[in-house]
């Protein structure tokens, strides 16, 4: 793989800052620091391209929806900035058939080459240019088998009539159905033309239509530049509706009115937010609920947030994901990880302040139980990846080369990072880490950032002028979770605790005394994941007599108790667990499920069975990590 290194013009961002108007708000600054000479060489292991030498600074797409052959077809148009006047540029490609390249207004075909293919990485497509190419065009149709894209036939959506297709970009997807240099390292405008079959709608992470055109065709437009994995796609039944005056949601018809309920707070979380952080700088925050397949509970596509509709539960219980994913408008889309070892930069910056916009909006209480649930999926995850294999991957900082940048997605990154950021907040208070954290998004907006530029910035403008020790070093290229990280705490779970500490000793769950109304989704959670090791089938049937987990409907409850039932041997679950697995395919509750099944013989024969029904319906993304977990041959 071909590795390249660009300089980031630090005195270029940094000229900004004594011009800004922001400064004068913060404690923390002015900010003067990071030396031009000490400019840090980025580097990408996961891209070809040469984004030093040449970069595309706004790709054009014209693309068909053409869902009986399961292809985009047609052209990608770049606009080059040649920086050192190279006659090459090399762009990252996987599996799209190339028809012909041209550069500018030519219509002559240019010369390129394919490099050699890399299952994850695709290959290197290497375009003759001159030193004085402004465009390069590139004609060209996605394979079938795009891991980006998934075409879902009427059968696999809520309304059972139309087809459907979208795009997932993170992390290194985006080049399975656009050729472009696809790397967080650089940023781009985008603008397209897609045509649709008739009577389906098509939006982008862009300003988006609100209804359906006539003849299939739509326009759009990101002015805002972003990174390449943040660029994003879905056709289909669309309809929408206004949530609040910047918010609103996109699904199928038949899922619209559900939608609309579970979102009524969307619009007070963005005003949180920015309370925190500043202006909202996307313009629009739309949420578009896909059908059941999505691989993932949400991805932060600008302007449009992809979401599972697992999270509508009826209640909006699950919401903090919505927190979530706008949480990215600052840290990810603002402020980019630079490479995929900065992962934590993104996720748990963002599952700090999905946490600080919970608080304000829904009170501290609740906003516990959120960190505790995860705090202990860190405390399980960290000991299993210390005893493993790469227990470096504890590292906030990670080395992914040569690996797929999806190994960097565990709750290190997400809640070690939170917690560190959480900890640096409990030593210096809040009426300093706030303003901190708000420069910090403000001096790096629409920027790339490392490791090693966000330590640089914590020390020069939070610990050495507050006169902070701190471990930094420990937190970041330190395995585990340090002494020192905060305590996460929530009197509500412990009175959770205490109900099913009793589980053992009582003969029906009447005795147990709480209603299923008592308790938020969180607490039931907690009450599954505290079920006692002694707890027998015998009473798992007494629970589930009681309050009716395996059929409840809401996919965190269910998720939680299958997987304690597989462990007890419970099997009254097998039928609505393959119900549950054959239909929804996020990947953070398959994985758990399937490998539980996967440690006894009889597990792994239903999981087989299970799984040859589920694998038609799943993403690529998921049928990636379930494929290895079931040896799984096509
Ligand atoms: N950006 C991630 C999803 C992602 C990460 C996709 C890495 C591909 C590669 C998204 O913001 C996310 O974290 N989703 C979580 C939500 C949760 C933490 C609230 C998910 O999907 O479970
Ligand atoms: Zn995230």
């Amino acid at each position: 793989m071909n590795k390249f290194s660009f300089f980031i013009s630090i005195s270029g961002l940094f000229g900004l800052v004594s011009c800004s108007g922001n400064a004068s708000e913060s404690a923390v600054l002015p900010i003067d620091t990071v030396q031009t000479d000490s400019a840090p060489v980025l580097e990408d292991d996961h891209s070809y391209s040469n984004v030093h030498d040449v970069y595309s600074k706004h790709l054009h797409l014209d693309l068909a929806v053409d869902f009986e052959r399961k292809v985009l077809s047609g052209s990608v148009v770049h606009t080059i900035e040649n920086v050192n006047g190279v006659t090459e540029m090399v762009f990252d490609m996987n599996d799209e058939a190339i028809q012909k390249i041209t550069l500018d207004d030519d219509t002559a075909a240019t010369a390129y080459t394919i490099g050699e293919d890399d299952e994850l990485l695709g290959s290197a497509l290497t375009v003759q240019i001159k030193p004085e190419t402004k465009k390069v065009t590139i004609y060209y149709e996605s394979d079938p088998g795009s891991n980006s894209l998934q075409w879902l036939t009427p059968q696999q959506t809520a309304g059972k009539k139309h087809p459907y297709l979208y795009t997932q970009g993170q992390a290194v997807l985006t080049r399975t159905w656009i050729p472009c240099q696809d790397t967080p390292l650089k940023r781009i405008t985008y603008s397209a033309h897609i045509k649709t079959p008739a009577n389906l709608m098509a939006v982008m992470s862009a300003d988006n239509p609100t209804e359906k055109s006539k003849d299939g065709n739509y326009s759009f437009d990101m002015p805002q530049p972003i990174p390449t994995y943040l660029i994003a796609l879905a056709v289909g039944d669309l309809s929408f509706a206004t949530l609040g005056e910047r918010t609103g949601v996109y699904t199928e018809p038949v899922m619209l009115s559900k939608c609309v309920y579970e979102f009524v707070d969307v619009e007070k979380m963005v005003i949180a937010a920015e309370e925190l952080y500043g202006e909202y700088k996307w313009g629009r925050y739309d949420i578009i609920v896909l059908p059941p397949s999505f691989p993932f509970g949400g991805m932060e596509n600008p302007k449009l947030t992809f979401a599972t509709p697992t999270i509508i539960s009826g209640d909006r219980s699950l919401v903090s994901l919505i927190a979530h994913e706008l949480a990215h408008s600052w840290s990810g889309n603002l402020v980019t990880n630079a490479t995929w070892d900065d992962f934590w930069l993104n996720e748990g910056f963002t599952v700090y302040i999905e946490n600080r916009i919970m608080e304000k909006v829904y009170g501290k209480e609740y906003s516990d139980m959120l960190l505790s649930i995860e705090y202990q999926e860190l405390e399980n995850e960290n000991e299993d990846i210390l005893a493993g294999s790469h227990p470096e991957d504890t590292h906030l900082k990670l080395n992914l080369d040569g690996r797929d940048p999806d190994e960097g997605m565990t709750s290190i990154a997400y809640v070690k990072g939170a917690l560190f950021l959480k900890t640096l907040e409990a030593a210096a208070g809040r009426d300093k880490f706030d303003p901190f954290l708000k420069s910090y998004f403000d001096l790096h907006e629409f920027q790339p950032v490392t490791t090693e530029m966000f330590v640089e910035f914590l020390n020069k403008n939070l610990l050495e002028p507050n006169n902070i020790e701190f471990n930094t070093d420990e937190w970041i290229y330190g395995e585990g979770i340090p002494e020192n990280c905060v305590a996460v705490e929530s009197d509500r779970f412990d009175k959770v605790s205490e109900k099913a500490a009793l589980i053992t000793s009582v003969n029906s769950g009447a005795e147990l005394n709480v209603k299923k109304t008592d308790w938020s989704t969180q607490e039931w959670m907690h009450f599954i994941r505290q079920i006692p090791a002694e707890a027998d089938v015998t009473k798992m049937e007494m629970l589930d007599n009681e309050f009716n987990f395996s059929t409840c409907g809401n996919a965190e409850i269910m998720s939680e108790w299958y997987l304690v039932s597989i462990q007890k041997g419970y099997d009254k679950i097998n039928k609505p667990m393959e119900d549950f697995l054959v239909t929804v395919g996020r990947r953070k509750f398959l994985q758990p499920l399937y490998e539980e099944l996967a440690k006894t013989e009889s597990g792994m024969a239903l999981a087989k069975k299970i799984y040859t029904k589920a694998r038609p319906n799943y993403h690529s993304v998921s049928t990636g990590t379930i494929d290895e977990i079931l040896s799984w041959e096509e």
